[in-house]
């Protein structure tokens, strides 16, 4: 671990997987479809962000909340899975209410308390954000929610990881953002992001050349970046 790192000023979280656990998605998914839950789970978020690549990258943005949709239609179909329309709304549903983290509270509490900004910069729309934050009950501990949708390109096009250092105002080296998703701690660590990859499942690290300023377990370590 870097023993000096450079001082962040604020804190932008990656959403899905990061704040908001996904896990009850496989869960449900394994009660519509015993056996195949996991397998479910795993191809339909891949499948979601290969499509918002696939969009990014060809000019063809589509909402976030439509591209999960078509990974979920697409990705049934690819196991031989039949998807019926109230199971897709079942599934869709977990994916609006998602709950936090059980850590999370108590992390964003201690940024407030220490007066460190601490906000959301996802790939998720504004609307399908708002309600993840609510129902997450972290309305009060999370400002700005920054979504990608306004420059309709999604991470890691660095247009994307831009809206945060122009919206706290601060250079990206001052930001320190956090995501579970080994491949957006690369990407915003390439941007110039600080950046803390929570590698909550123990996975191997991106093999892209870059590391992100510090890898660790969950939320908390979030903390080791700012004097209490
Ligand atoms: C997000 C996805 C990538 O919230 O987890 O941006």
């Amino acid at each position: 671990m870097d023993p000096k790192p450079p001082a962040p000023r604020a804190v932008l979280f990656d959403a899905y997987g990061t704040l908001f656990d996904v896990y009850s998605v496989g869960l449900a998914a394994e009660q519509l479809f015993p056996g195949a839950g996991e397998r479910l789970a795993q191809l339909w978020r891949d499948k979601q962000i290969e499509y918002t690549r696939l969009c990014s990258m060809s000019g063809r943005y589509q909402p976030f909340w439509a591209l999960t949709e078509a990974a979920l239609q697409f990705s049934a179909e690819r196991l031989g899975l039949k998807l019926t329309p109230p199971g897709q709304q079942r599934l869709m549903n977990e994916y609006r209410h998602l709950s936090a983290f059980p850590e999370n509270h108590a992390v964003l509490a201690e940024l407030k308390r220490r007066g460190i900004r601490a906000g959301i910069l996802s790939n998720g729309d504004p609307t399908m954000l708002a309600v993840a934050v609510k129902s997450a009950g972290l309305s009060e501990l999370i400002d700005p929610v920054l979504s990608v949708h306004e420059t309709q390109r999604f991470k890691t096009d660095p247009a994307a990881y831009a809206i945060g250092p122009a919206a706290l105002g601060l250079a990206p080296r001052e930001i320190l953002f956090v995501s579970s998703n080994g491949w957006d701690a690369v990407g915003a660590t390439w941007y110039g992001f600080t950046t803390l990859w929570v590698n909550r499942m123990g996975l191997p690290a991106e093999r892209l050349g870059t590391e992100p300023t510090r890898t660790g377990r969950s939320l908390r370590d979030v903390l080791d970046f700012f004097p209490s």
